[in-house]
């Protein structure tokens, strides 16, 4: 059984006064352990003092893209180990916003994971389809061929965990109907044990992503094989991202 996950995607935004929602929600989150992992992924420029204001609490904190090699010549870019070093222990790949303003494909992807998993991170391979694609009816078709094709031999069970976010989800206030979250992660599900084996394949947390909010978390995280969400606007300010944790510990 894959253990849940609320993880926060701040994307471009947060300046050095925002490490108090950090620390609002590393105080709440506190010390005891919970069925229920908790991440905020901040900008780079704040991974390393987010990740002191974190302290001991279970607060974890992580990136929002990693470059799939170890150093070298790629101004701008920042490896897995230089993540790591800073205080990250998570890292979402292949976000859709990455894979359209960057061009990134599976493949890219799928070696940013296993760089993430080599320098001892635990990546969150996003993938989702877009509006055109839910209307021809390819939703299932693309969703699947992306997790196949972003998805490192490395990642296996619990090193690393799948986000499922429709594209014209994100930042839209609209969500699929339940069934279709329900049936999109059963499909996900059976995949990842079809190609990791049935025990490896049923600890991977499958993450629902795309418009989550207070308001619809609990709905969202009570549904069969969802462990978890990745929030983008509902996770920058802490009373609201808390409220999801709160439901997903009720649900989950
Ligand atoms: P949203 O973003 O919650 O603002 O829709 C989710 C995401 O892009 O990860």
């Amino acid at each position: 059984m894959a253990r849940g996950l609320i993880a926060g995607n701040w994307k471009m935004n947060g300046l050095i006064q925002s490490l108090d929602e950090i620390t609002q929600v590393a105080q709440t989150v506190g010390l005891a352990t919970s069925p229920v992992d908790i991440l905020i992924c901040p900008p780079a420029t704040l991974i390393s003092a987010a990740a002191s204001a974190a302290g001991d609490s279970q607060l974890s904190i992580g990136a929002q893209t990693c470059h799939a090699a170890e150093k070298g010549a790629h101004t701008g870019d920042l490896s897995s180990q230089m993540i790591k070093e800073a205080g990250a222990t998570y890292v979402i790949v292949g976000h859709s916003e990455r894979r359209a303003d960057h061009g990134e494909t599976d493949s890219m992807v799928a070696a940013q994971a296993d760089a993430a998993i080599a320098a001892g991170l635990k990546p969150i391979i996003c993938i989702g389809e877009s509006r055109e694609q839910r209307e021809a009816g390819e939703t299932e078709t693309i969703i699947l061929g992306q997790l196949r094709a972003s998805t490192p031999q490395s990642a296996s069970g619990a090193n690393f965990a799948v986000a499922y976010e429709p594209i014209w989800a994100i930042g839209t206030g609209l969500v699929p109907e339940m069934s279709d979250i329900q049936t999109a992660h059963a499909a996900l599900r059976a995949c990842l044990k079809e190609m990791k084996g049935a025990d490896a394949g049923g600890e991977t947390p499958l993450l629902y992503g795309g418009s989550m909010k207070p308001g619809n978390a609990a709905d969202i995280l009570a549904l069969d094989d969802v462990n978890g969400g990745l929030i983008g606007g509902a996770s920058l300010k802490a009373n609201d991202f808390l409220a999801i944790y709160s439901a997903a510990g009720k649900a989950l």
